[in-house]
């Protein structure tokens, strides 16, 4: 007989090495960690007990602060109550009325429900449903699919095919066929220091109408966008830009997706970006804020009309064959109402719109500081563009990401050579002003 393998130590202290950190680098990180074991409302605690202010409302999803009473007491009252019902052929109550309380907060006749557990898959699952939209209404061949340069749509497949950021597609292959992409809405030249949304820009949407010319309209089923680039540095949409992606995508019958996975949930200061605007897509991916980071959950809102169209053909036959285990899992279910709740009750997405002028004049005032190339703000969001230092790209911001925790109890986040901050929607006009006070003596420490 084999003998049985040995006992596995449950705990094994300072042992970093067996975790593949994600979107890391792991031998900077494992020589100097960052380790978190504990939070509350705005902050983090260090295992040691060191409280970290959250400027970045962990990775811009927990909206309603950290550990709130009401999200962990749902979370804990539904682990006793249901752990998991089937996701197919079965359903359990929750799962309805979080679609309802989702599709109510969603603009026009974004009325249906579609979740699964992330964002990644919440942009596949637009995708595939723009596809297989025209083909059941007879226009198999709209295929193509279209991006936009420095665009984040998660990390599957279809997410990398229409991103467009260098490092997350070039080694990975040929990706999704048939993939365009507009171009980035972001000119240093035109915008520099914008508050909000840029003059400039708008007339950027017009390159779908080359892209149109190029392949016909009869070959494209969807443009999606975010309707705030967060990935890349935050690069807010041009005063004019979506509504007239929209009027093009109208003329051609191209399907609107808009990318809300941060967007949503409040931090451009309304349940969506998409009412900010005044623009109403075909689909909204959402994710992230929906359970305020709690419980992992995803999800696509579509209009009726495309809900309508795969609701036919016998009635015992899946209409659409896609789905996910963990789909409207009944943890996640229970933690988006009580977030929900919560936003309702402490009106957190007025409180980020009130706050947004505060937050835009105090990330302006880090204008002039060294390095400083450009700062942009919308929503309760700034990215700091820094200058980088010869021949290492983006190793300024990092060292200033990483000051900032280790030496000033802040934590921010580098995307590139731009520092990001994205604060839970719960953040004081004193932290607000804590957070921008310290990152710039992390800027200057960096200089
Ligand atoms: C706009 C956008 N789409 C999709 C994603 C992917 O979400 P997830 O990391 O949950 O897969 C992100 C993540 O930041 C995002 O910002």
């Amino acid at each position: 007989m084999p003998s049985a393998p040995a006992q596995r130590a449950t705990a094994v202290p300072n042992d970093l090495e067996a975790y593949w950190i994600p979107f890391t680098p792991n031998r900077a990180f494992k020589a100097a960690p960052r380790l978190i074991a504990r939070a509350k409302d705005m902050h983090y605690y260090t295992p040691d007990g060191r409280a970290v202010l959250d400027g970045t409302a962990g990775m811009w999803c927990t909206n309603a602060g950290h550990n709130r009473d009401p999200i962990v007491a749902a979370i804990q009252a539904e682990a006793a109550e249901l752990d998991y019902a089937p996701a197919f052929q079965f359903a359990h109550p929750k799962a309805f009325e979080l679609a309802s309380r989702v599709a109510a907060l969603a603009p026009g006749d974004l009325d249906h429900v579609f979740f699964c557990n992330s964002g990644s898959e919440a942009v596949d699952t637009a995708l595939k449903i723009a596809l297989a939209y025209h083909n059941v209404r007879g226009e198999g061949a709209r295929t193509r699919l279209i991006g936009r340069e420095r665009g984040y749509h998660g990390v599957g497949f279809g997410g990398i095919s229409v991103g467009g950021m260098v490092n997350n597609r070039k080694l990975f292959g040929a990706l999704l066929a048939g993939v365009d992409h507009l171009p980035a809405t972001y000119s240093r030249e035109h915008q520099a220091f914008s508050k909000g949304e840029p003059e400039w820009g708008a007339h950027l949407a017009d390159e779908l109408e080359r892209i149109v010319t190029l392949h016909d309209a009869s070959t494209i089923a969807a443009v999606i966008v975010e309707p705030m680039a967060g990935s890349t540095g935050v690069l807010p949409a041009p005063k004019g830009y979506l509504p007239r992606l929209r009027a093009i995508c109208d003329k051609h019958g191209i399907l609107l997706i808009f990318d809300e996975v941060i967007t949503g949930y409040g931090r451009l200061g309304h349940a969506f970006a998409a009412e900010r605007y005044g623009v109403n897509p075909d689909m909204i991916t959402f994710a992230k804020g929906i359970t305020s980071g709690s419980v992992p959950m995803g999800g696509v809102i579509v209009r009726k009309g495309i809900y309508d169209a795969f609701m036919r053909g016998p009635m015992h036959v899946v209409e659409l064959f896609h789905g996910y285990t963990y789909s409207a899992h009944p943890l996640a279910c229970a933690a988006g109402l009580a977030t929900l709740d919560l936003y309702r009750e402490e009106g957190l997405f007025e409180r980020a719109r009130k706050l947004e002028p505060v937050w835009a004049e105090a990330a302006m005032s880090l204008k002039g500081l060294p390095n400083v190339l450009d700062i942009r703000c919308v929503g309760l969001t700034a990215g700091i563009d820094l200058a980088s230092r010869p021949g290492e790209v983006g190793k300024r911001a990092y060292d200033a990401m990483d000051k900032a925790f280790h030496e000033h109890d802040l934590v921010i986040r580098a995307a590139g050579e731009t520092l990001v901050l994205t604060p839970p929607l719960i953040v004081s006009e004193r932290e607000i002003e804590e957070m921008f006070a310290t990152t710039a003596r992390v800027i200057k420490a960096v200089a």
